[in-house]
C-alpha cells in the first residue's frame, strides 16, 4: 500500500506545473501606481459572486448586473441593483482590513475592492501589466467585467497582462478571501493573526514589446570569479543582442538570446567587492537588450557550507538572528512599506544582528531590498507550517507556487542566503515526501543558496533532559534547524542548566526559535510568569546552555517584536497578542533584548 501511495503521490508531483512567474525588480520599472483610495464592499455571503441558487457568476457567459465585478449603475430609477461601487466605503491600499474599519477587525470571509483609472500607454506598442505585491489569500481580478484570473497564496505576487484590456476609463475589481482552510498553505491554525485584503502595493508596469522578463546575475558558488546566470526576454523579437555591465566593476560583456529568448552565460571577472553584514556593497547592474533597459543594485557573494561551518565568502559565520512577523505594531497591520521595512530591520540592527528569520512566509520586497542595504542576511520561508494536508496534491501544487515564486522574486538578492521549507511539521511519511520534493524543486530553482527548516526535537523517557533531533528532514537541507522552548512549554527555564542536545549531522545547527512571553513593564521575580525578569533569565540561561551545542552556527530567538495572534488570550497580559517579542506593541525594549544585545556584540568582538 505504502509504495503505491508514494508512486500515486510522485506521479502527481509531477503533474503539478509552478505558476506563471511574474516580472522581477519591480521598484525598477516603468511604473504607475494604483495605491491609495478603493472603494470597498464586504461581502460575507459572497451575493457578489453567486446568485441565489449558489451558481457562481464568474463562470456565466453572461453574468448579468448583479455580480460585483460588473460595477454596474442604476440604468434609472426603476432599476433594482442592491450595491453600487460610487456609493461605497472606502479603505486604503496596500493595506490588511482589520486595522482600517473597527467592523473589520475580526472579519474572515470575502471583501471586494475597486479601483477606478485610466491609463495612457508612453509608446504605441508597449505592453502593460497589472502587478500585485500580495493579497491574502485568495483573489479573483476582474478588469472592466472580464475575468483576469485568480491567485492562491496570500504573501507572494501576481500579475496579468492587460495590454489589449485597457480602455479610457477602467474598473478593476478584485474578489479577496481570506478565510482559513485546511488543505490552505497555511491550514487553518497558525500563531498569527490572518490579516486579509490587497496587503501589498498595486502597479500598472509598461514594458516594450519585447522586455527582460527575468534574469539571475550571480557569483557561480564554486568560483567567485566567474559570474553566471541567465536573462529572459519576453516579446517576439526573440533573438536580441544583450549586453551585461556592472560599470564599478569593470564589466561589460555581450551575449545573445536564443529563438526562446534566453541567453545563459558564464564570464570571469576580476574580484569584486564582496557583500558582507560589514560591508553590504551593492553594484548598479545594467541590463540592455536592444529594446529594453533594466538596472538593478546586487550584491556578490557566495554562502555554502562545509561541514558544521557556514562559510560566507569562505569565511565562516555565526548567524546573529532574530526572527521577525511581517507586522507594524504602531498600525497594528501587516507591514507593507519601506518606512515599515527600516523600522523592523532597524531595531534589529540595533539589536546587534547580522541576519533576520522573516516568519513564516515571503515578506514584501521592501525587507528584502533594505536588508541587502543594511547588511542583514535573511532566510525566508513558505507557511508550509504545522498541520499541513500532505496528501493533498493541490496543497503541493500550492506551496511549489509560493517557493518558486519567491524564489523567482528574490534570487538576486544577496542577502538571501537560506530558503526554508516548512516550520514545525509533525514527522510522517507523507510530510517526508511532501518536504523531499519541495526541497528538490528548491535546489533545481537556485542552486546557489542553502536550504532550512525547523524540524522536530524529541526525548526518550530513559533521558528526558536529552533533546534530539534526529528528523529525515535533516537530510533534504544544508542546514539543521529546531525550535525549543525549554523554560516556557517545557519546564522553568532552570530546567536548561541540566539540558543537553543530540544532533547526529555534521551539518551547521541553528536554533530557529527560543524565547518568552513578557509584558512590557511588568516586573516581577524571574519565576513570575510573563514578566520582563522571567524572560530575561531564559534569554541568559538558553544563550548558555545552547553554546555547549558543539556545530551551532546561529540562533533567531522568537520575536523581535509582540505582535497579534488569536492564540493569545490572557486579559490584561496578552489580549490578542503574542508577547515573545523582545520590544513591546508600543516599541518598548524589554530586558532580554539587552541581554541578547550584549550576547551579540560579543560574538561580534570574536574572530572565526
Ligand atoms: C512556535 C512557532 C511560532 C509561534 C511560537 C510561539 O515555535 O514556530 O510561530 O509563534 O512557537 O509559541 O510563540
Amino acid at each position: 500500500m505504502r509504495v503505491l501511495q508514494t508512486i500515486l503521490f510522485l506521479l502527481l508531483f509531477i503533474s503539478t506545473s509552478t505558476q506563471a512567474q511574474s516580472i522581477i525588480n519591480v521598484h525598477d520599472r516603468t511604473t504607475t501606481s494604483l495605491n491609495g483610495t478603493w472603494k470597498v464592499l464586504i461581502d460575507p455571503y459572497e451575493n457578489g459572486l453567486y446568485n441565489y441558487r449558489l451558481q457562481p457568476f464568474d463562470e456565466m457567459e453572461n453574468p448579468g448586473r448583479a455580480a460585483y465585478f460588473t460595477d454596474s449603475k442604476q440604468r434609472d430609477k426603476t432599476e433594482l441593483l442592491e450595491y453600487d461601487w460610487d456609493t461605497s466605503p472606502t479603505i486604503q491600499v496596500p493595506g490588511d482590513w482589520s486595522h482600517q474599519k473597527d467592523e473589520f477587525k475580526w472579519y474572515e470571509g470575502t471583501m471586494w475592492y475597486r479601483k477606478k483609472f485610466s491609463y495612457q500607454k508612453q509608446e504605441g506598442n508597449n505592453r502593460v501589466f497589472l502587478h500585485f505585491g500580495a493579497v491574502n489569500y485568495y483573489s479573483k481580478v476582474f478588469l472592466n467585467g472580464e475575468k483576469l484570473g485568480e491567485n492562491i497564496g496570500g504573501f507572494t505576487p501576481f500579475q496579468f497582462e492587460i495590454t489589449d484590456k485597457l480602455k479610457e476609463e477602467n474598473s478593476l475589481v478584485v474578489y479577496v478571501n481570506n478565510n482559513r482552510k485546511p488543505e490552505g498553505i497555511p491550514t487553518v491554525n497558525t500563531d498569527w493573526f490572518n490579516y486579509g485584503g490587497i496587503t501589498r502595493d498595486v502597479v500598472l508596469i509598461e514594458t516594450p514589446g519585447t522586455f527582460i522578463e527575468d534574469y539571475f546575475v550571480q557569483l557561480n558558488p564554486d568560483n567567485a570569479r566567474e559570474l553566471t546566470g541567465y536573462i529572459q526576454l519576453n516579446g517576439v523579437v526573440s533573438d536580441q543582442e544583450i549586453t551585461i555591465e556592472i560599470p564599478e566593476a569593470g564589466v561589460k560583456f555581450t551575449t545573445q538570446t536564443n529563438t526562446e529568448g534566453k541567453a545563459e552565460f558564464t564570464k570571469k571577472i576580476k574580484k569584486l567587492r564582496y557583500w558582507t553584514p560589514e560591508d553590504p556593497k551593492l553594484y548598479t547592474v545594467n541590463i540592455h537588450s536592444e529594446t529594453d533597459l533594466v538596472t538593478d543594485q546586487i550584491g556578490f557573494r557566495t554562502i555554502k557550507t562545509d561541514g558544521p561551518d557556514i562559510l560566507l565568502n569562505g569565511k565562516s559565520v555565526f548567524l546573529r538572528g532574530i526572527s521577525i512577523h511581517e507586522e507594524n505594531p504602531y498600525r497594528v497591520g501587516r507591514a507593507y512599506s519601506e518606512a515599515d521595512a527600516e523600522l523592523l530591520l532597524g531595531w534589529a540592527k540595533d539589536l546587534g544582528c547580522n541576519f533576520v528569520r522573516l516568519a513564516h512566509y515571503p515578506h514584501n520586497e521592501y525587507m528584502i531590498e533594505k536588508a541587502n542595504e543594511l547588511g542583514l542576511m535573511v532566510w525566508e520561508e513558505v507557511p508550509v507550517y504545522w498541520t499541513i494536508h500532505w496528501n493533498n496534491p493541490d496543497t503541493y501544487k500550492n506551496a511549489s507556487n509560493q517557493l518558486s515564486t519567491v524564489i523567482n522574486r528574490d534570487k538576486n538578492s544577496a542577502a538571501t542566503i537560506i530558503w526554508s521549507l516548512a516550520n514545525e511539521t509533525p514527522v510522517s511519511d507523507p510530510r517526508n515526501d511532501f518536504l523531499f520534493e519541495l526541497s528538490k524543486l528548491a535546489r533545481s530553482l537556485d542552486n546557489t543558496r542553502l536550504l532550512s527548516a525547523a524540524m522536530e526535537v524529541h526525548t526518550e523517557p530513559d533521558n528526558p533532559l536529552e533533546f534530539i533531533v534526529e528528523d529525515k528532514l535533516a537530510e533534504f537541507v544544508d542546514i539543521v534547524a529546531f525550535n525549543e522552548y525549554i523554560g516556557w512549554y517545557n519546564g522553568l527555564p532552570s530546567k536548561l542548566e541540566n539540558s543537553s542536545w543530540k544532533i547526529p549531522y555534521d551539518k551547521p545547527v541553528f536554533i530557529s526559535e527560543f524565547g518568552a512571553g513578557a509584558k512590557a513593564g511588568f516586573h516581577a521575580d524571574s519565576l513570575t510568569r510573563f514578566s520582563e525578569e522571567y524572560q530575561a533569565d531564559l534569554y541568559k540561561r538558553s544563550i548558555t546552555a545552547l553554546q555547549s551545542i558543539e556545530n551551532l552556527r546561529g540562533m533567531s530567538p522568537w520575536i523581535l517584536v509582540d505582535f497579534r495572534s488569536p492564540r493569545r488570550q490572557l486579559t490584561g497580559i496578552q489580549d490578542g497578542w503574542n508577547r515573545k517579542g523582545l520590544i513591546g506593541d508600543q516599541g518598548e525594549k524589554k530586558q532580554a533584548f539587552y541581554i541578547l544585545q550584549e550576547f551579540y556584540r560579543s560574538k561580534a568582538s570574536e574572530k572565526h
